[in-house]
């Protein structure tokens, strides 16, 4: 990606590294074990699953095709073909959202950085890691100093515009990742009592549904995906128009499921092997991985150091594109250069992280929304109301506003397989639908 001007991507793999890096991420190692955990496990997983091909994949080519097509990011792309339209406000909302979410994503990546130096204490013998990650959260001068050692990162690669260089290192580090999933799943798997947790896991339990799990595993699409809020949109604007979208699209939710799927195959063995709660919340993975890594020996020490540093780079990967949706929209609409766009967004986001971090100490008598801590409070407003919704005006602007067949042109233009009416039926009919019945739930007008 280059800066101001209209650059393109230099390769289909670099794309699809640089689009696969934002998409992976804590959302896949963190987010997604807790979320599942709390919803119950395997029907969770069966539904998100369905939510990923009938709604993650054709609003994922939608927004990487209006991106190719306008060559302009999210709030320029809805202008230039809505003009005088209040459809802008979807890329508003996008700004919105990538502000939110940087700002506690943050805090949570410098939860792994501390992690990377604590082994000596989660490899003691004896060691309690649900006491030990509480102290390591609630801890203000630690959660303050990581936050703002990863956001200094982020804002860094930004300013910077190294992109070129994360893409390479991603792309070497990525399947790195991957491999130590492996061995990760393998020491978890051949922990005593990991069956319970397999079955947990892979068992789809209708008991176990509810609305509520409904619009969490939306929420959790869009948010693993990096898709309603404009982000799409913005890689979408750097591709050729030879690439073959729906084939890239596949690539980066397959990847993407992948490790996702890996991660919950790590967790939930170790969690039942340990006697541990798979609804604990955003604690979860930083629980129960220590545990599992103190059960590897003295090689525990070296994995675990791997694990997390590599956790933190396919988290910056990702908040580097939150920061650049934000970054993007001031220089285009603000007319700022990139330096001082990134630097006074970075440090805005900052600010508010300092809230989040503190919710676990000083602020943690402050409940937000349905009395979920401040962390809780940004997700759920991000994730289940503002990316679905994001996600649902989109698709009405394809489906009924700008129209299918224009779509259609646009999306299979350099496809090899192309997409046809079954696109044009999920973007009109299932993505809304979808999106509109958990919506109203989540506000609470139905359920
Ligand atoms: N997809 C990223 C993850 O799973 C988070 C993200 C969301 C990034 C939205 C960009 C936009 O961690």
């Amino acid at each position: 990606m280059e800066e101001n001007g209209r650059g393109q991507w230099g390769s289909r793999i670099g794309f699809i590294a640089a689009a696969a890096g934002s998409a992976i991420g804590l959302g896949n190692i963190w987010r997604f074990p807790f979320i599942t955990g709390r919803y119950g496990g395997g029907f969770f997983v069966l539904i998100y699953i369905l939510l990923l091909i009938f709604v993650g994949y054709p609003v994922m080519n939608s927004e990487l095709l209006l991106g190719r097509k306008t060559q302009l990011a999210a709030v320029g792309t809805f202008k230039k073909l809505a003009p005088g339209t209040p459809w802008v406000i979807v890329g508003f909302m996008g700004v919105l959202a990538g502000f939110v979410i940087l700002s506690y994503y943050s805090v949570v990546a410098g939860w792994a950085l501390a992690y990377m130096f604590k082994s000596g204490v989660y490899m003691a013998a004896g060691a309690d890691h649900g006491s030990i990650f509480v102290s390591s959260i609630t801890s203000t001068g630690a959660g303050i100093f990581w936050h703002s050692v990863f956001m200094l990162l982020c804002i860094a690669v930004v300013a910077g515009g190294v992109e070129k260089g994360i893409e390479k290192w991603s792309l070497i580090l990525m399947p790195v990742l991957l491999l130590l999933l492996i061995i990760l799943i393998i020491r978890s798997v051949t922990l005593p009592g990991a069956g319970a947790g397999l079955s947990f896991y892979l068992t789809p339990n209708f008991a176990n549904f509810s609305t509520e799990g409904f619009l969490a595993a939306v929420g959790q699409v869009f948010f693993t995906l990096s898709l309603g809020m404009g982000c799409m949109i913005t890689y979408g604007s750097y591709l050729k128009k030879d690439e073959d979208i729906p084939l890239v699209a596949k690539y980066v939710v397959t990847s993407d499921t992948s490790i996702a799927i890996l991660a919950g195959l790590v967790i939930f063995p170790a969690v039942f092997a340990f006697g541990l709660e798979p609804g604990a919340g955003p604690g979860l993975t930083f629980i129960t991985l220590p545990a599992v890594f103190s059960k590897m020996g003295a090689a525990g020490h070296i994995f675990g150091f791997i694990f997390f540093l590599l956790l933190m780079i396919a988290a910056l990967t990702s908040a580097i594109s939150l920061l650049e949706v934000v970054t993007a929209y001031s220089i285009d609409e603000m007319k700022f250069d990139r330096k001082k766009a990134t630097i006074i967004a970075g440090i805005l986001i900052w600010a508010l992280g300092l809230f989040t971090t503190l919710g676990y100490s000083k602020l943690s008598h402050i409940t937000l929304i349905k009395g979920m801590d401040i962390l809780d409070s940004f997700d759920f407003f991000a994730n289940n109301m503002l990316l679905p919704l994001g996600g649902l005006l989109t698709a009405l602007f394809i489906g009924w506003y700008w129209g299918t067949d224009k779509a259609l042109e646009a999306v299979n233009e350099g496809a090899k397989t192309k997409l046809g009416t079954s696109y044009s039926f999920l973007i009109k009919y299932v993505v809304p639908i979808a999106i509109f019945v958990v919506f109203l739930n989540s506000v609470g007008i139905i359920g």
